[in-house]
């Protein structure tokens, strides 16, 4: 029997565990963690993010500042911004939302945020703290962690002598997913579009994770029977029913769990977990703060 995954579920655990959390600290030091959201521009999907950012903080009792700026803002007057949220103690967490329109350097933005402020784990600092398993006093990137956290409640098992394929290099999915799973002694392989035999590799993973934005690329034939797949996608097609678009992972669902032992749907599998991992980093930070 497949087991389908229910991030919805862990989500709502995770966040329920901030909020008792935050309340202690509230309680204990009078500090209120605090998050700010930056987004630059119109981009519908990241409004839509944002807005549950916000919403999802609130939940947890946090103070939640959003700073919506127009597409034409300067690079500079966003680093002024983000100095002065780095510089500003009822702040415990910086997300700058990406994509940045192109006349910003995107890269110089990340590394201007505080890294004890960095919850998207995205600063030099972070990223080499993950790299070399300094996770005590790491911020660990959202998604990746949100995905970790399903596949060790899937699993419920030390990952010791079981094979992960981690299908995408991104900085911000492939390359942290692939830190954490060989931090948890996972023999990790990384694929990517110059990979050969791609359906091959799959095949022989005990935990494969897609992380590629290409829609239901990895079908039931690669998934090895039993294995634990972790869907990272969330590609919205055109023209499901009633003329609507639909939204799909990177895996072919319904031939995929066919196959695996446990999988993650796509809506309500890693999706409700990032925003979950970033309450959970917002108030590590303000733990961290508050001494
Ligand atoms: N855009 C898509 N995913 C993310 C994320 O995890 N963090 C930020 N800042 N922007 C994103």
């Amino acid at each position: 029997m497949t087991t389908v995954i229910d991030g919805k579920a862990v989500a709502a655990d995770v966040v329920a565990k901030v909020r008792v959390a935050a309340e202690q600290l509230i309680a204990k030091t009078g500090v209120v963690p605090g998050i700010a959201v930056v987004i630059v521009g119109h981009d519908p999907a990241s409004q839509v993010y944002v807005a549950s950012k916000g919403k999802k903080a609130k939940e947890c009792g946090f103070h939640s500042i959003e700073h919506a700026l127009s597409s034409d803002t300067s690079e500079s007057d966003l680093v002024a911004l983000v100095e002065k949220l780095n510089a500003d103690p009822a702040i415990h967490g910086i997300l700058v939302q990406l994509p940045l329109p192109n006349h910003i350097d995107a890269g110089k933005i990340i590394q201007t945020i505080a890294a004890d402020k960095d919850v998207d784990g995205f600063h030099f600092t972070n990223v080499g703290k993950l790299g070399t398993g300094e996770l005590d006093t790491a911020f660990v990137p959202c998604t990746p962690a949100g995905s970790m956290l399903l596949i060790e409640r899937a699993l419920g098992r030390d990952l010791s002598g079981l094979n992960a394929v981690v299908v995408g290099r991104s900085n911000i999915v492939g390359k942290p997913m692939a830190n954490l799973l060989l931090n948890a002694n996972a023999t990790v392989t990384v694929a990517h579009s110059r990979t050969k035999d791609l359906p091959a590799l799959c095949r022989s993973a005990d935990i494969l994770v897609a992380a590629v934005g290409r829609p239901e690329m990895i079908k039931g034939d690669w998934v090895k029977p039993g294995a634990t797949v972790i869907d990272v996608g969330i590609n919205r097609l055109d023209g499901g029913a009633n003329g609507k678009s639909k939204l799909v992972g990177d895996v072919d669902y319904a031939s995929a769990a066919e196959q695996a032992g446990a999988i993650t749907p796509v809506p309500g599998g890693v999706g409700p977990m990032t925003i979950a991992l970033l309450m959970a980093n917002t108030v590590v930070s303000a733990f961290r703060a508050a001494g």
